[in-house]
């Protein structure tokens, strides 16, 4: 904690010095968006994308966000890295109210919040648990409210679990903090976009990355019963890149941690992420 770099308001500490009001409205109502953005070698990677989803989420809140800042200021992060490998992790809120309201006051300022940690990009294996979506109607955007997330995660971490993969009345969604992805039939599958899924970055960057090979990802509902027939699963995020699923503990499958279009996936991905 002594020796985090963080940045609140425009202003560099460590983010033991930090102090944020019981009345800012990520604390109080969760309006706030966020990003994680990862850097290799130093570098961000995806960067654009990234910075173009905050927007996106800033705007579905009707939030004004001033990007040229904001991209000043993750990139100060990254530099201050004791590491050369992280993530940075940033939010913007709504603002402080003067007292708690459902409905915000029009003349607060934006509150904005990043942090840099180191972080290495290890393959792990994951056990996963089936659960039901529990969350609201609007997971595309990357809002701070998880709550659906958080609650379901525990359950699986209860269970021994690294995570959990969701559904919607058997209509896959994504996992509580990643997207998924599996192989049927030799095709390699994923939940196509929706107001139901987060889309994201790592993802496009492997459906893309595949693309360049030939490789089509189909992209449609899939059920449940899809992933029960699945050779192979694995999960994409920011932090874990492709973690590649071992063990469904509530879904009778058998999964090939060897399966042939998961190890092209997986090379073809580390030679984009990491390039
Ligand atoms: N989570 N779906 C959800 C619900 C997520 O929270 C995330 C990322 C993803 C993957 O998105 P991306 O590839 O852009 O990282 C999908 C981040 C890492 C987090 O909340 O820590």
């Amino acid at each position: 904690m002594e020796q985090i770099k963080a940045v609140f308001n425009g202003k560099f500490d460590s983010l033991k010095n930090i102090q944020i009001s019981p009345f800012s409205r990520a604390y109080t109502f969760s309006d706030s968006v966020y990003e994680v953005v990862p850097f290799y070698n130093s570098k961000p990677i995806a960067y654009d994308n990234h910075i173009k989803r905050l927007q996106y989420s800033s705007n579905a809140l009707s939030m004004k966000i001033n990007l040229n800042v904001i991209s000043n200021e993750i990139e100060k992060l990254i530099s201050l890295c004791e590491s050369k490998s992280g993530y940075v992790y940033y939010q913007v809120t709504r603002g402080q109210d003067l007292i708690r309201s459902h409905m915000h006051s029009n003349d607060i300022e934006l509150e904005t919040f990043g942090y840099v940690l180191p972080h290495f990009f290890e393959t792990k294996f994951l056990k996963i648990m089936i659960c039901e979506d529990l969350r609201w109607g609007r997971c595309d955007i990357k809002s701070t409210s998880l709550l659906g997330n958080v609650l379901s995660m525990n359950q699986a971490k209860e269970k021994g679990c690294d995570e959990v993969v969701m559904h919607n009345d058997n209509i896959l969604t994504e996992a509580g903090a990643s997207n998924l992805f599996f192989v049927k039939d030799g095709y390699i599958c994923t939940p196509s976009l929706s107001n139901n899924i987060l889309p994201g970055i790592t993802r496009q960057i492997l459906i893309d990355a595949l693309e360049e090979i030939d490789i089509k990802v189909h992209e449609k509902d899939f059920t449940l019963e899809d992933l029960k027939a699945a050779s192979s699963a694995w999960l994409t995020s920011s932090t874990k890149g492709i973690a590649p699923i071992e063990e469904i503990i509530n879904l009778d499958c058998n999964l090939n941690l060897n399966d042939e279009s998961y190890m092209i996936a997986k090379k073809i991905f580390d030679s984009k992420f990491f390039s």
